[in-house]
């Protein structure tokens, strides 16, 4: 009775804790959090994301239902009856200010751009949460967020850790789906200059088991499944259609992580170790992308809900139970 009783307060904490409340708690807190599914922390009330109308241009910020809770779409919904809508902000719930905004040009000229890349449709990516629709960010080739100013992020070799929820089956082969940090200039200025999740089934430099998609991390110069950018057997194939995917890094030390978003347990570990040889110590240089590679090659495709960036390297206790409130928030479709 006593151990149920606890087990029931503890599963009630869990609940109502944000995943930027349980890194928090790790101390290892977010630096930056994005979402356009839900608010990452229990009593955050500002702004989730911005759209705008194609009709006239005009723009509305798009928070959550309650303190807290999931994305309120009915205001999108009204906002963009009869006419396209775009995803022109993705704020940042941290307080850090790091919020997104459309990549501008970079050292790879992409797919159809000579210049900005493109912005999400605000309606490409619908889901549920615990059966109520919400909007993800759909990035087709040629769309990508980034910002190069960003605050508290990690430069140099100094710790952090990240975390995406994404739609394991939507992926391409192409050059990058990355979220995470990544050159502040939009030019690939060499190895260790980043460090950002990349998911999808690209074989130009590591791959995993089987035919992908996988999660791997972008150092830069390289999509790393492991601790050199070749085959690593113990990075999975995943099959999920919502995945968990966790990339974090300390000096000489990273790991790839990774699970289905929607299922009860905890996160597996695919590679945990040393770093690439020539990426120690990493030289960070803290902007973050989505979308896009660290020189705005925006040849990918995927889709996100949500994502944070810590300072710190986080435990994998901490990450187990950011996973258990993602599984709580009940992603799903209709
Ligand atoms: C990536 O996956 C797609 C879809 O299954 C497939 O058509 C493509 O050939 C794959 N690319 C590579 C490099 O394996």
């Amino acid at each position: 009775m006593l151990s149920s009783v606890l087990a029931l307060g503890l599963a009630a904490t869990l609940v109502t804790a944000g995943p930027c409340d349980i890194y928090a708690s790790g101390d290892t807190p977010c630096v930056a959090a994005h979402s356009t599914t839900r608010a990452l922390y229990s009593d955050y009330t500002g702004s989730l994301y911005q759209v705008q109308r194609s009709s006239d241009s005009t723009t509305t910020d798009i928070g959550p239902v309650s303190a807290g809770g999931i994305a309120d779409s009915a205001t999108q919904d009204s906002f963009c009856d009869g006419t396209d809508c775009y995803i022109s902000i993705i704020y940042d719930q941290s307080g850090n200010g790091n919020d997104l905004t459309q990549a501008p040009a970079g050292g790879f000229d992409g797919p159809g751009t000579n210049g900005a890349d493109n912005l999400a449709s605000a309606t490409g990516a619908p889901v549920t949460l615990n059966g109520e629709t919400v909007y993800g960010v759909l990035v087709t080739p040629g769309t990508g967020y980034r910002n190069d100013v960003a605050t508290g992020t990690a430069t140099g070799d100094a710790a952090e850790g990240m975390y995406a929820v994404l739609d394991g089956t939507n992926y391409n082969d192409q050059c990058c789906f990355d979220y995470g940090n990544a050159e502040t200039s939009n030019t690939d200025t060499g190895s260790g200059h980043m460090e950002a999740i990349y998911f999808g089934n690209c074989t130009v430099w590591g791959s995993g088991a089987g035919d992908g998609p996988w999660i791997m991390a972008d150092l830069e110069n390289g999509l790393f499944s492991g601790e050199s950018a070749a085959n690593n057997a113990d990075d999975p194939s995943i099959t999920a259609r919502f995945v968990t995917a966790v990339i974090k890094g300390e000096p000489n030390q990273w790991a790839i992580r990774g699970g289905d978003a929607t299922a009860d347990g905890a996160l597996s570990t695919y590679y945990s170790g040393a770093r690439p040889s020539g990426y120690n110590p990493m030289i960070k240089e803290g902007a973050i992308i989505l979308g896009i590679g660290g020189d705005n090659s925006n040849g990918a495709q995927g889709t996100f809900y949500e994502g944070v960036m810590t300072s710190g390297y986080p435990s994998d206790e901490t990450e187990d139970s950011v996973q258990a409130d993602i599984v709580a928030a009940g992603y799903g479709t209709s």
